[in-house]
Protein backbone atom coordinates (compact mmCIF):
# COMPACT_ATOMS: atom_id res chain seq x y z
CA UNK A 1 0.00 0.00 0.00
CA UNK A 2 1.26 3.45 -0.75
CA UNK A 3 0.51 6.98 0.51
CA UNK A 4 1.94 10.69 -0.11
CA UNK A 5 3.55 12.75 2.48
CA UNK A 6 2.30 16.54 1.05
CA UNK A 7 4.07 19.63 3.01
CA UNK A 8 1.32 22.17 1.75
CA UNK A 9 2.14 25.83 1.02
CA UNK A 10 4.27 25.54 -2.10
CA UNK A 11 2.42 27.50 -5.43
CA UNK A 12 2.53 25.61 -8.52
CA UNK A 13 4.20 26.78 -11.49
CA UNK A 14 6.15 24.75 -14.71
CA UNK A 15 4.91 23.75 -17.71
CA UNK A 16 3.86 19.73 -18.23
CA UNK A 17 2.62 17.77 -21.13
CA UNK A 18 -1.17 15.53 -20.14
CA UNK A 19 -1.14 12.27 -20.30
CA UNK A 20 -3.27 10.82 -22.68
CA UNK A 21 -6.99 9.81 -21.63
CA UNK A 22 -7.76 6.80 -18.95
CA UNK A 23 -11.77 7.05 -19.90
CA UNK A 24 -10.75 7.18 -23.74
CA UNK A 25 -8.61 4.07 -23.67
CA UNK A 26 -10.21 1.96 -21.84
CA UNK A 27 -12.91 2.08 -24.49
CA UNK A 28 -10.38 1.74 -27.38
CA UNK A 29 -8.75 -1.13 -25.81
CA UNK A 30 -11.64 -3.41 -26.17
CA UNK A 31 -12.59 -2.86 -30.17
CA UNK A 32 -9.69 -4.77 -30.76
CA UNK A 33 -11.69 -7.78 -30.09
CA UNK A 34 -14.16 -6.82 -33.24
CA UNK A 35 -10.73 -7.81 -35.71
CA UNK A 36 -8.14 -10.64 -34.80
CA UNK A 37 -5.20 -8.95 -35.49
CA UNK A 38 -2.54 -6.95 -33.63
CA UNK A 39 -3.35 -3.73 -32.86
CA UNK A 40 -1.71 -0.53 -31.62
CA UNK A 41 -2.77 2.49 -29.73
CA UNK A 42 -0.37 5.11 -28.88
CA UNK A 43 -0.12 7.76 -26.06
CA UNK A 44 -1.51 4.74 -23.62
CA UNK A 45 -0.91 5.86 -19.75
CA UNK A 46 0.38 3.60 -17.56
CA UNK A 47 -2.16 3.47 -15.13
CA UNK A 48 -3.69 0.28 -13.16
CA UNK A 49 -7.05 0.69 -14.83
CA UNK A 50 -4.99 -0.30 -17.88
CA UNK A 51 -3.40 -2.88 -15.98
CA UNK A 52 -6.62 -4.10 -15.16
CA UNK A 53 -8.15 -4.32 -18.57
CA UNK A 54 -5.33 -5.25 -20.17
CA UNK A 55 -5.23 -8.77 -17.41
CA UNK A 56 -8.83 -9.42 -18.92
CA UNK A 57 -7.64 -8.80 -22.19
CA UNK A 58 -5.46 -11.42 -21.86
CA UNK A 59 -7.76 -14.08 -19.62
CA UNK A 60 -10.30 -13.66 -22.85
CA UNK A 61 -6.76 -14.97 -24.77
CA UNK A 62 -5.17 -11.74 -26.16
CA UNK A 63 -1.78 -10.90 -26.02
CA UNK A 64 -1.11 -7.30 -24.47
CA UNK A 65 2.15 -5.39 -24.29
CA UNK A 66 2.81 -1.50 -22.73
CA UNK A 67 6.36 -0.19 -24.09
CA UNK A 68 8.34 2.75 -22.02
CA UNK A 69 6.80 4.82 -24.60
CA UNK A 70 3.44 4.44 -24.28
CA UNK A 71 2.55 2.46 -26.97
CA UNK A 72 -0.17 -0.75 -26.33
CA UNK A 73 0.15 -3.26 -28.67
CA UNK A 74 -2.80 -6.21 -28.66
CA UNK A 75 -2.70 -9.31 -30.43
CA UNK A 76 -6.27 -10.55 -30.52
CA UNK A 77 -5.71 -13.18 -33.03
CA UNK A 78 -6.78 -16.26 -30.33
CA UNK A 79 -9.43 -15.36 -28.54
CA UNK A 80 -10.74 -18.02 -26.85
CA UNK A 81 -12.22 -17.05 -23.54
CA UNK A 82 -15.58 -15.60 -23.60
CA UNK A 83 -15.85 -14.31 -19.68
CA UNK A 84 -15.24 -11.69 -17.77
CA UNK A 85 -14.74 -12.44 -14.40
CA UNK A 86 -15.98 -11.47 -11.25
CA UNK A 87 -12.51 -10.57 -10.27
CA UNK A 88 -11.66 -8.30 -12.60
CA UNK A 89 -15.19 -6.59 -13.17
CA UNK A 90 -15.41 -5.84 -8.99
CA UNK A 91 -11.85 -4.07 -9.42
CA UNK A 92 -12.93 -1.89 -12.71
CA UNK A 93 -16.54 -1.56 -13.89
CA UNK A 94 -15.37 -0.60 -17.41
CA UNK A 95 -14.68 -4.14 -17.66
CA UNK A 96 -18.50 -4.56 -18.81
CA UNK A 97 -16.87 -2.92 -22.19
CA UNK A 98 -16.14 -6.80 -23.22
CA UNK A 99 -19.48 -7.95 -23.38
CA UNK A 100 -20.17 -5.74 -26.72
CA UNK A 101 -16.98 -6.87 -28.87
CA UNK A 102 -17.96 -10.91 -27.40
CA UNK A 103 -21.29 -10.78 -28.37
CA UNK A 104 -20.83 -8.83 -31.78
CA UNK A 105 -17.63 -11.21 -32.77
CA UNK A 106 -18.19 -14.24 -31.25
CA UNK A 107 -21.88 -14.44 -30.64
CA UNK A 108 -21.38 -14.93 -26.98
CA UNK A 109 -20.18 -13.16 -23.85
CA UNK A 110 -20.28 -13.92 -20.03
CA UNK A 111 -19.56 -10.90 -18.05
CA UNK A 112 -20.08 -9.99 -14.09
CA UNK A 113 -22.45 -7.73 -13.30
CA UNK A 114 -20.10 -4.70 -11.88
CA UNK A 115 -21.93 -4.47 -8.77
CA UNK A 116 -21.78 -0.76 -7.29
CA UNK A 117 -18.91 1.51 -5.98
CA UNK A 118 -17.41 3.66 -3.34
CA UNK A 119 -19.44 6.86 -4.83
CA UNK A 120 -23.13 4.45 -5.31
CA UNK A 121 -25.14 2.01 -7.76
CA UNK A 122 -23.92 1.93 -11.35
CA UNK A 123 -26.24 0.07 -13.51
CA UNK A 124 -25.81 -1.09 -16.43
CA UNK A 125 -29.91 -1.56 -17.70
CA UNK A 126 -29.02 1.04 -20.66
CA UNK A 127 -25.97 -1.71 -21.91
CA UNK A 128 -28.24 -4.58 -21.66
CA UNK A 129 -31.31 -3.14 -23.37
CA UNK A 130 -29.24 -2.22 -26.74
CA UNK A 131 -27.83 -5.95 -26.64
CA UNK A 132 -31.63 -6.74 -26.37
CA UNK A 133 -32.79 -4.21 -29.23
CA UNK A 134 -29.67 -5.27 -31.35
CA UNK A 135 -31.13 -9.22 -31.16
CA UNK A 136 -29.26 -10.62 -28.57
CA UNK A 137 -30.72 -12.75 -25.70
CA UNK A 138 -29.81 -11.36 -22.59
CA UNK A 139 -30.22 -13.30 -19.09
CA UNK A 140 -28.81 -12.70 -15.59
CA UNK A 141 -27.39 -15.73 -13.78
CA UNK A 142 -25.67 -16.05 -10.50
CA UNK A 143 -24.46 -13.07 -10.84
CA UNK A 144 -23.33 -12.81 -14.30
CA UNK A 145 -24.57 -11.44 -17.37
CA UNK A 146 -25.03 -14.14 -20.13
CA UNK A 147 -25.49 -13.14 -23.53
CA UNK A 148 -25.80 -14.85 -27.01
CA UNK A 149 -26.87 -14.08 -30.50
CA UNK A 150 -26.26 -16.03 -33.32
CA UNK A 151 -26.35 -12.90 -35.51
CA UNK A 152 -27.01 -9.01 -34.32
CA UNK A 153 -29.28 -7.28 -36.11
CA UNK A 154 -29.69 -3.66 -36.68
CA UNK A 155 -32.24 -1.55 -34.45
CA UNK A 156 -33.85 1.78 -33.93
CA UNK A 157 -31.95 2.47 -29.87
CA UNK A 158 -33.05 5.57 -27.87
CA UNK A 159 -31.05 5.67 -24.55
CA UNK A 160 -33.11 7.78 -21.23
CA UNK A 161 -29.74 8.49 -20.10
CA UNK A 162 -26.75 9.74 -22.51
CA UNK A 163 -24.41 6.82 -20.77
CA UNK A 164 -21.04 7.03 -22.01
CA UNK A 165 -20.75 3.01 -21.23
CA UNK A 166 -24.09 1.94 -23.11
CA UNK A 167 -22.65 4.08 -25.70
CA UNK A 168 -19.71 2.33 -26.61
CA UNK A 169 -20.77 -0.86 -25.80
CA UNK A 170 -23.72 -0.54 -28.31
CA UNK A 171 -21.63 0.94 -30.83
CA UNK A 172 -19.36 -2.09 -30.73
CA UNK A 173 -22.14 -4.41 -31.26
CA UNK A 174 -23.74 -1.77 -33.69
CA UNK A 175 -20.53 -1.75 -35.75
CA UNK A 176 -21.10 -5.43 -37.18
CA UNK A 177 -24.72 -6.11 -36.86
CA UNK A 178 -26.46 -6.99 -40.07
CA UNK A 179 -28.19 -3.70 -41.18
CA UNK A 180 -28.59 0.12 -40.00
CA UNK A 181 -28.40 1.28 -36.53
CA UNK A 182 -30.17 4.56 -35.51
CA UNK A 183 -28.66 5.84 -31.73
CA UNK A 184 -30.20 8.92 -30.26
CA UNK A 185 -29.22 10.34 -27.00
CA UNK A 186 -26.21 9.06 -27.42
CA UNK A 187 -23.21 10.34 -24.98
CA UNK A 188 -21.01 12.75 -27.16
CA UNK A 189 -18.08 12.88 -24.54
CA UNK A 190 -14.93 12.87 -26.38
CA UNK A 191 -14.15 9.52 -25.34
CA UNK A 192 -17.08 8.17 -27.42
CA UNK A 193 -15.52 10.30 -30.47
CA UNK A 194 -12.63 8.82 -29.96
CA UNK A 195 -13.75 4.94 -29.79
CA UNK A 196 -16.14 6.15 -32.66
CA UNK A 197 -12.92 7.36 -35.06
CA UNK A 198 -11.52 4.35 -34.27
CA UNK A 199 -13.76 1.69 -35.55
CA UNK A 200 -14.19 4.01 -38.54
CA UNK A 201 -10.56 3.57 -39.11
CA UNK A 202 -11.24 -0.40 -38.68
CA UNK A 203 -13.54 -0.35 -41.71
CA UNK A 204 -16.83 0.82 -39.66
CA UNK A 205 -19.44 2.81 -41.47
CA UNK A 206 -20.41 5.50 -38.58
CA UNK A 207 -22.25 8.48 -39.80
CA UNK A 208 -23.08 11.56 -37.03
CA UNK A 209 -19.86 11.18 -34.93
CA UNK A 210 -19.83 14.05 -32.28
CA UNK A 211 -23.54 14.08 -32.48
CA UNK A 212 -26.30 12.40 -30.00
CA UNK A 213 -27.78 10.84 -32.86
CA UNK A 214 -25.41 7.43 -34.22
CA UNK A 215 -26.24 6.28 -37.70
CA UNK A 216 -24.34 2.64 -38.07
CA UNK A 217 -24.51 1.26 -40.70
CA UNK A 218 -23.01 -2.55 -40.08
CA UNK A 219 -20.26 -4.49 -41.81
CA UNK A 220 -19.33 -8.01 -42.23
CA UNK A 221 -16.20 -7.54 -40.16
CA UNK A 222 -13.58 -4.93 -39.44
CA UNK A 223 -9.59 -5.14 -39.34
CA UNK A 224 -7.19 -3.63 -37.52
CA UNK A 225 -6.46 0.18 -38.03
CA UNK A 226 -3.19 1.25 -38.89
CA UNK A 227 -1.41 2.87 -35.10
CA UNK A 228 -4.62 4.50 -33.41
CA UNK A 229 -3.16 7.96 -31.30
CA UNK A 230 -5.10 8.42 -28.34
CA UNK A 231 -6.75 11.67 -26.82
CA UNK A 232 -5.33 13.81 -24.13
CA UNK A 233 -7.15 13.39 -20.33
CA UNK A 234 -9.29 15.99 -20.51
CA UNK A 235 -10.00 15.16 -16.55
CA UNK A 236 -6.41 15.10 -15.62
CA UNK A 237 -5.90 18.05 -16.99
CA UNK A 238 -8.81 19.64 -15.56
CA UNK A 239 -7.14 18.38 -11.94
CA UNK A 240 -3.90 20.15 -13.03
CA UNK A 241 -5.22 23.22 -13.90
CA UNK A 242 -7.50 23.66 -10.62
CA UNK A 243 -4.33 22.64 -8.42
CA UNK A 244 -2.59 25.43 -9.67
CA UNK A 245 -5.78 27.82 -8.92
CA UNK A 246 -5.46 26.50 -5.39
CA UNK A 247 -2.31 27.28 -4.90
CA UNK A 248 -2.05 30.60 -7.11
CA UNK A 249 0.34 29.30 -9.39
CA UNK A 250 1.23 29.48 -12.98
CA UNK A 251 1.01 26.28 -14.81
CA UNK A 252 1.34 25.41 -18.65
CA UNK A 253 -0.15 22.31 -19.98
CA UNK A 254 0.50 20.96 -23.53
CA UNK A 255 -0.37 18.32 -25.57
CA UNK A 256 -4.16 19.02 -24.23
CA UNK A 257 -7.36 19.84 -26.25
CA UNK A 258 -8.83 22.88 -24.89
CA UNK A 259 -12.45 21.81 -26.77
CA UNK A 260 -12.65 18.73 -24.64
CA UNK A 261 -12.36 21.26 -21.19
CA UNK A 262 -15.25 23.81 -22.35
CA UNK A 263 -16.97 24.38 -19.20
CA UNK A 264 -14.24 24.17 -16.88
CA UNK A 265 -12.27 26.56 -18.77
CA UNK A 266 -15.35 28.53 -18.38
CA UNK A 267 -15.73 27.97 -14.68
CA UNK A 268 -12.49 28.75 -14.16
CA UNK A 269 -12.50 32.38 -15.43
CA UNK A 270 -15.48 32.96 -13.97
CA UNK A 271 -13.93 32.20 -10.28
CA UNK A 272 -10.75 34.90 -11.35
CA UNK A 273 -8.25 33.00 -13.04
CA UNK A 274 -6.72 33.81 -16.28
CA UNK A 275 -6.36 31.44 -19.04
CA UNK A 276 -5.02 31.50 -21.67
CA UNK A 277 -5.85 28.93 -24.59
CA UNK A 278 -3.53 28.50 -27.73
CA UNK A 279 -3.65 25.67 -30.05
CA UNK A 280 -3.04 22.17 -27.94
CA UNK A 281 -1.57 24.62 -24.91
CA UNK A 282 -3.18 26.14 -22.11
CA UNK A 283 -1.70 28.14 -19.65
CA UNK A 284 -3.99 29.47 -16.32
CA UNK A 285 -2.32 32.32 -14.20
CA UNK A 286 -4.24 34.00 -11.12
CA UNK A 287 -3.73 37.61 -11.08
CA UNK A 288 -6.69 38.22 -8.89
CA UNK A 289 -8.71 38.04 -5.59
CA UNK A 290 -10.28 34.56 -6.44
CA UNK A 291 -14.52 34.34 -5.83
CA UNK A 292 -16.90 31.72 -5.06
CA UNK A 293 -18.71 29.89 -7.91
CA UNK A 294 -21.52 27.14 -8.10
CA UNK A 295 -20.79 23.88 -10.33
CA UNK A 296 -23.65 21.51 -11.38
CA UNK A 297 -22.55 18.33 -13.12
CA UNK A 298 -23.91 17.24 -16.36
CA UNK A 299 -23.45 15.01 -19.30
CA UNK A 300 -20.50 16.31 -21.82
CA UNK A 301 -20.44 18.75 -22.48
CA UNK A 302 -21.72 20.22 -19.06
CA UNK A 303 -20.01 20.29 -16.23
CA UNK A 304 -17.70 17.20 -15.98
CA UNK A 305 -18.97 14.52 -12.67
CA UNK A 306 -14.91 13.84 -12.17
CA UNK A 307 -14.09 17.14 -11.46
CA UNK A 308 -16.76 18.02 -8.76
CA UNK A 309 -14.28 16.74 -6.20
CA UNK A 310 -11.18 18.67 -7.07
CA UNK A 311 -13.86 21.90 -7.79
CA UNK A 312 -15.27 21.21 -4.15
CA UNK A 313 -11.38 21.27 -2.78
CA UNK A 314 -10.92 24.74 -5.13
CA UNK A 315 -13.88 26.38 -3.14
CA UNK A 316 -12.39 25.81 0.11
CA UNK A 317 -9.59 28.32 -0.68
CA UNK A 318 -12.30 31.04 -1.62
CA UNK A 319 -13.56 33.65 0.60
CA UNK A 320 -17.11 32.67 0.38
CA UNK A 321 -19.77 29.98 0.01
CA UNK A 322 -20.03 28.05 -3.34
CA UNK A 323 -22.42 24.72 -4.06
CA UNK A 324 -20.92 22.03 -5.56
CA UNK A 325 -23.90 19.61 -7.50
CA UNK A 326 -23.89 16.61 -8.67
CA UNK A 327 -26.69 14.97 -10.92
CA UNK A 328 -25.11 12.39 -12.34
CA UNK A 329 -23.94 10.87 -8.84
CA UNK A 330 -25.64 12.25 -6.67
CA UNK A 331 -23.93 10.47 -3.18
CA UNK A 332 -20.16 10.94 -4.95
CA UNK A 333 -19.70 12.97 -1.94
CA UNK A 334 -17.07 10.27 -0.04
CA UNK A 335 -14.03 12.99 0.08
CA UNK A 336 -16.35 15.96 2.00
CA UNK A 337 -15.59 13.80 5.71
CA UNK A 338 -11.92 13.77 4.54
CA UNK A 339 -12.19 17.34 3.54
CA UNK A 340 -13.33 17.92 6.84
CA UNK A 341 -10.44 16.53 8.84
CA UNK A 342 -8.32 19.15 7.42
CA UNK A 343 -10.58 21.76 8.66
CA UNK A 344 -12.61 22.33 5.65
CA UNK A 345 -16.09 23.66 6.50
CA UNK A 346 -18.09 21.91 3.79
CA UNK A 347 -21.73 20.57 4.05
CA UNK A 348 -23.57 17.62 2.17
CA UNK A 349 -27.37 17.88 1.41
CA UNK A 350 -29.20 16.00 -1.14
CA UNK A 351 -26.59 16.08 -4.00
CA UNK A 352 -25.04 19.81 -3.24
CA UNK A 353 -21.52 19.69 -1.25
CA UNK A 354 -21.89 23.30 0.24
CA UNK A 355 -18.61 24.55 0.03
CA UNK A 356 -17.65 27.64 2.73
CA UNK A 357 -14.40 28.48 1.87
CA UNK A 358 -11.68 31.00 2.87
CA UNK A 359 -10.94 29.39 6.38
CA UNK A 360 -7.41 27.41 6.99
CA UNK A 361 -6.83 24.46 6.20
CA UNK A 362 -4.32 22.32 8.41
CA UNK A 363 -2.33 19.31 7.24
CA UNK A 364 -3.97 15.73 8.93
CA UNK A 365 -3.85 12.05 7.46
CA UNK A 366 -6.93 11.30 4.94
CA UNK A 367 -8.43 8.51 3.42
CA UNK A 368 -8.84 8.08 -0.58
CA UNK A 369 -12.26 6.72 -1.51
CA UNK A 370 -12.45 6.47 -4.67
CA UNK A 371 -10.06 7.98 -7.92
CA UNK A 372 -11.55 11.41 -7.94
CA UNK A 373 -12.22 11.61 -3.99
CA UNK A 374 -8.03 11.28 -3.98
CA UNK A 375 -7.39 13.63 -6.46
CA UNK A 376 -9.33 16.06 -4.51
CA UNK A 377 -7.62 15.42 -1.12
CA UNK A 378 -4.22 15.33 -2.51
CA UNK A 379 -4.97 19.16 -4.19
CA UNK A 380 -6.49 20.28 -0.80
CA UNK A 381 -3.15 18.76 1.47
CA UNK A 382 -1.32 21.04 -1.72
CA UNK A 383 -2.70 23.99 0.15
CA UNK A 384 -3.62 22.46 3.93
CA UNK A 385 -0.77 23.99 6.73
CA UNK A 386 2.04 21.45 7.56
CA UNK A 387 1.84 17.77 6.38
CA UNK A 388 -0.81 15.78 4.80
CA UNK A 389 -0.54 12.12 4.64
CA UNK A 390 -3.17 10.96 1.95
CA UNK A 391 -3.99 6.94 2.17
CA UNK A 392 -4.47 4.57 0.06
CA UNK A 393 -2.89 5.92 -2.71
CA UNK A 394 -4.16 2.66 -5.25
CA UNK A 395 -7.57 4.79 -5.64
CA UNK A 396 -5.34 7.43 -7.27
CA UNK A 397 -3.32 5.14 -9.37
CA UNK A 398 -6.10 4.32 -10.89
CA UNK A 399 -6.53 7.05 -12.77
CA UNK A 400 -3.44 9.41 -12.48
CA UNK A 401 -0.02 8.23 -13.74
CA UNK A 402 2.61 9.30 -11.40
CA UNK A 403 0.77 12.25 -9.81
CA UNK A 404 3.44 12.53 -6.94
CA UNK A 405 5.86 12.98 -9.78
CA UNK A 406 4.00 15.20 -12.40
CA UNK A 407 2.87 17.49 -8.76
CA UNK A 408 7.18 17.84 -7.94
CA UNK A 409 7.53 19.19 -11.38
CA UNK A 410 5.26 21.46 -10.49
CA UNK A 411 7.02 22.63 -7.40
CA UNK A 412 4.81 20.66 -5.08
CA UNK A 413 6.89 19.25 -2.57
CA UNK A 414 5.12 15.42 -2.12
CA UNK A 415 6.64 12.05 -2.05
CA UNK A 416 5.18 8.69 -2.32
CA UNK A 417 5.62 6.25 0.75
CA UNK A 418 5.00 2.43 1.20
CA UNK A 419 3.40 1.83 4.58
CA UNK A 420 1.41 -1.23 5.84
CA UNK A 421 -1.75 1.65 7.29
CA UNK A 422 -4.87 0.71 5.43
C1 LIG B 1 -18.06 6.88 -17.49
O1 LIG B 1 -18.65 5.92 -16.62
C2 LIG B 1 -16.69 7.18 -16.91
N1 LIG B 1 -15.88 5.96 -16.88
C3 LIG B 1 -16.84 7.74 -15.50
O2 LIG B 1 -15.52 8.10 -15.04
C4 LIG B 1 -17.71 8.99 -15.55
O3 LIG B 1 -17.91 9.45 -14.24
C5 LIG B 1 -19.05 8.66 -16.22
O4 LIG B 1 -18.83 8.09 -17.52
C6 LIG B 1 -19.93 9.89 -16.38
O5 LIG B 1 -19.28 10.84 -17.17
C7 LIG B 1 -15.27 5.56 -18.01
O6 LIG B 1 -15.37 6.21 -19.04
C8 LIG B 1 -14.45 4.30 -17.93
P1 LIG B 1 -22.48 6.49 -17.51
P2 LIG B 1 -20.02 5.17 -17.06
O7 LIG B 1 -22.93 5.18 -18.05
O8 LIG B 1 -19.96 4.81 -18.49
C9 LIG B 1 -26.55 6.00 -15.20
C10 LIG B 1 -13.71 8.19 -13.58
O9 LIG B 1 -13.60 8.77 -12.48
N2 LIG B 1 -26.64 4.71 -15.92
O10 LIG B 1 -22.42 7.68 -18.43
O11 LIG B 1 -20.25 4.11 -16.08
C11 LIG B 1 -25.52 5.95 -14.08
O12 LIG B 1 -26.09 5.44 -12.90
C12 LIG B 1 -14.96 7.42 -13.91
O13 LIG B 1 -12.84 8.23 -14.49
C13 LIG B 1 -27.83 3.98 -15.85
O14 LIG B 1 -28.78 4.38 -15.19
O15 LIG B 1 -21.07 6.34 -16.83
C14 LIG B 1 -25.13 7.39 -13.93
O16 LIG B 1 -26.09 8.07 -13.14
C15 LIG B 1 -15.92 7.33 -12.74
N3 LIG B 1 -27.90 2.79 -16.51
C16 LIG B 1 -25.22 7.93 -15.34
O17 LIG B 1 -26.04 7.01 -16.07
C17 LIG B 1 -26.86 2.32 -17.28
O18 LIG B 1 -27.00 1.24 -17.89
C18 LIG B 1 -23.87 8.07 -16.02
O19 LIG B 1 -23.39 6.81 -16.24
C19 LIG B 1 -25.66 3.08 -17.34
C20 LIG B 1 -25.58 4.28 -16.66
Amino acid sequence: MDKFIIEGGRVLHGTLPVAGSKNAVLALMPATLLAPGIHRIRRTPNLRDVWTMSRLLTTLGAHVELDASGELLLDTRSITCFEAPYEHVKKMRASIYVLGPLLARYGQARVSLPGGCAFGPRPVDLHLKGMEKLGAEVTIEHGYIIARASRLRGAKIHLDFPSVGATVNILYAASLAEGDTILTNAAIEPEVTALARMLVAMGAQIEGIGTSTLHIHGVPALEPAATIENIPDRIEAATLLIGAAMTRGTVRLTEVNPYHLGTVLDKLEQVGCTLDVNGNTIELQCERELSPVDVITAPYPGFPTDVQAQWAALMLTVNGTARVTDTIYPTRFGYVPELQRLGAHVEVVDNTAIVHGGSRLQGATVMSSDLRASASLVLAGLVAEGRTEVLRIYHLDRGYERMEVRLRQLGAQIERVQTDEF
